[in-house]
């Protein structure tokens, strides 16, 4: 099917578009997550988390200085957005839990009532409503008590963490079968401790992100096992993570391009998903960084190494896995790479780029290239044994939340083929997808300037107004038939 995207550039790409339908038990759903959306920074005992911190002193870290102290208001209207929701007629919403709003210091003495009761609603409407709770645990908004404890690049981070899922577990689980341990955790670490473009906002590339991926990695199979050992049996829920990455063209065919799509797909998915899916990190991880530390005069490599006991311990942790895909760059190696540059990027000895040729979104990084996730998950069924996959994030994003967003239409048709082009062509287990967003919301840095919502919310307004876009009606069509195109044939 690739060739055929070509054609889109050139007319619509409607003839295009996969025309089998998808399994009666696929799961169409959207997204939230807790900072995005809930607003309600500081009420009913809500603890301070690292963005309130870092956007309160730091305003200028986000354009027009935007924060997320009311944003869309979901904590007032959760209600209206699972109205939503159910307009849509997802089978599936997907939404974190703010963890400083459980627990207002991090730690498990003390638990805040009135959040605990805000989400068991939310969770109680859901299913009143027929809707399948997807709940991420950390969606980025750490208690900045725990930062101010050393935050993810400190090891004590483990248990608090693991404390905070068995509490989850505990209050939510009788209700919530979908569990994701972390979101993106490449941008928790890399942009949050090593580039510094997310909060803490930490410029420590090479450094930190290392140390904060290796405690995460060990938090998340050990809130598993948790779930494993205390709840499965009688919970009988799945605990998954949710992964995200590009598609990385090679920018020719030659084996060198080759070889560097293959170490950023390795440094960037493989990063989390070796230790849970094979075990251990990628060979070309452990291989580069540690070359380039002795190089550089450290002792040891700057990746951190897991012992054989934690890799058999953290291989095997994941029920699923989720997959948050909206882009590709073309990537070919760095020639004459200056080994002294220590970081995350610079390890990997690869370059990327956008080629002009492709069609962009409003956010800087994001240019539509469906057929970018039918090789992507075709990668990841070769790499980890063909895991069961639902893609927990993809959209499009503009600047004006237009209420004819034919653009996003077209993506989300246009992905949506290629993701039945790889069940169908390529035999990859996918069992669900999401939108993201289910409404505009603030898109961090970029705060309400990048809008992603299949629902535009007027943010002038006290009300957070939600309006319906062109998008609703399509998405709900496509649920309805279960279908691309105007006569899908059976799957
Ligand atoms: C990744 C993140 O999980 C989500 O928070 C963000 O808004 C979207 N992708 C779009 O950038």
């Amino acid at each position: 099917m690739e060739y055929l995207y070509i054609l889109c550039l050139l007319a619509p790409c409607y003839a295009t578009l996969n025309n089998k339908k998808f399994p009666d038990d696929f799961m169409f759903g959207t997204a939230t997550s807790s900072y995005q959306v809930e607003g309600a920074w500081n009420e009913d005992g809500k603890g301070e988390n690292i963005w309130d911190r870092l956007l309160h002193t730091n305003p200028n870290f986000t354009v027009n200085g935007d924060n997320g102290d009311i944003t869309c208001n979901s904590y007032h209207k959760y209600k209206e957005d699972v109205a939503l929701v159910k307009e849509l007629n997802v089978t599936h919403y997907r939404f974190s839990l703010a963890w400083a709003r459980i627990l207002p210091n991090g730690h498990v003495d003390q638990i805040n009532e009135a959040g605990v009761q805000y989400y068991k609603n939310l969770i109680t409407e859901l299913r009143a409503n027929n809707i399948e709770p997807f709940v991420t645990i950390y969606h980025w908004d750490l208690p900045q008590t725990l930062q101010d404890e050393g935050g993810w690049p400190n090891s004590n981070i483990v248990d608090a963490f693991v404390d905070y899922a068995r509490l989850c577990f505990q209050l939510f689980g009788d209700e919530v079968k979908y569990w994701m341990t972390f979101n993106e955790p490449k941008n928790t670490c890399w942009q949050g401790y090593g580039a510094g473009t997310k909060a803490p906002g930490i410029k420590a590339a090479g450094i930190e992100d290392y140390l904060c991926s290796h405690n995460l990695l060990k938090a998340h199979a050990k809130a598993w096992h948790v779930y494993d050992e205390e709840f499965r049996a009688t919970q009988k829920g799945q605990v998954g993570i949710v992964i995200d990455s590009n598609w990385w063209e090679p920018s020719t065919n030659s084996s060198d391009d080759l070889e560097a799509s293959e170490t950023k797909l390795q440094f960037t998915f493989g990063w989390y998903a070796h230790p849970i899916f094979i075990g251990d990190y990628p060979k070309v991880m452990k291989n580069n960084i540690r070359r380039r530390s002795l190089a550089q005069g450290y002792t040891k490599s700057r990746l951190p190494e897991f012992t054989p006991e934690e890799i058999e311990f953290i291989k095997g942790t994941a029920d699923f896995l989720g997959v948050n895909m909206y882009s590709s760059a073309l990537v070919t190696p760095v020639e004459n790479h200056d080994v002294n540059a220590i970081g995350y990027e610079a390890d990997s000895e690869v370059r990327d780029w956008l080629s002009e040729n492709w069609k962009r979104g409003a956010s800087p990084w994001l240019v539509v290239t469906p057929w970018g996730v039918q090789k992507l998950l075709r990668w990841i069924k070769e790499q980890y044994d063909n895991p069961r996959i639902i893609i927990t994030e993809n959209g499009y994003s503009d600047y004006d939340g237009t209420l004819d967003d034919v653009d996003r239409i077209d993506y989300i048709q246009q992905y949506l083929s290629s993701v039945r082009d790889a069940m169908d062509e390529d035999g990859v287990d996918v069992f669900g997808y999401t939108v993201w967003s289910l409404m505009d919301n603030l898109e961090w840095v970029y705060g309400f300037t990048n809008k992603f919502g299949l629902y535009n919310v007027d943010f002038n307004s006290p009300n957070r107004t939600r309006t319906a876009k062109k998008s609703v009606g399509v998405y709900q069509n496509i649920i309805r038939t279960r279908c691309l195109v105007d006569d899908c044939i059976d799957s």
